[in-house]
């Protein structure tokens, strides 16, 4: 956990820049945020860019779902379920017909039940020669739904 922090679980202030972040609120604190990203890169913080996040064209790239975290104490309430909701109606209302993100293993099954399938399994490397477990996974919207 504390290698992963950095390279791939860092903040990315780019997401709340373009007002693409959602969070969930209760009392005053955040229980749960998760975003998209109409930017290219799939995971990490914007600390660990060197450039700018080069922006996405809606014909021919599909949209980056970006930064789920529920608080364990909140998890398996729907908060996931809402904020990745919220996602994707402003997704394919920019106009995106695809969406590709980059899960944990803690993070497949809410994807899955989205709808969205495998396409790649690979290890994401970490400081001090560690890795992370991590699948690709992709949907493509119905644009009669
Ligand atoms: C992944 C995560 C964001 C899910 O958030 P959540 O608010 O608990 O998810 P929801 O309650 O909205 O779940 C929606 C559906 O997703 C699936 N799901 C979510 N968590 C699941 C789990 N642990 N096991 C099996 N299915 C799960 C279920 O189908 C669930 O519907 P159901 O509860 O009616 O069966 C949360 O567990 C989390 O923050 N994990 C740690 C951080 C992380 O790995 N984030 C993912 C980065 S890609």
């Amino acid at each position: 956990m504390e290698a992963a922090l950095g390279p791939v679980f860092g903040v990315d202030r780019q997401l709340i820049a373009d007002g693409t972040y959602f969070i969930a609120e209760h009392a005053g604190q955040i229980v749960g945020c998760g975003g998209w990203s109409r930017r290219r890169s799939v995971f990490g913080g914007d600390r660990a860019r060197a450039a700018e996040d080069a922006v996405l064209d809606p014909a021919h790239d599909p949209a980056r779902i970006r930064a789920f975290f529920v608080h364990p104490d909140w998890a398996r309430r729907g908060i996931g379920r809402s904020i990745l909701s919220a996602c994707e109606a402003a997704i394919c209302a920019a106009g995106f017909r695809d969406a590709v993100l980059v899960a944990t293993l803690a993070g497949e099954p809410l994807y899955a039940s989205f709808g969205y399938s495998v396409a790649e399994r690979y290890e994401a490397p970490l400081s001090a020669s560690l890795t992370l477990p991590v699948v690709r996974m992709v949907k493509r919207f119905d644009p009669n739904e």
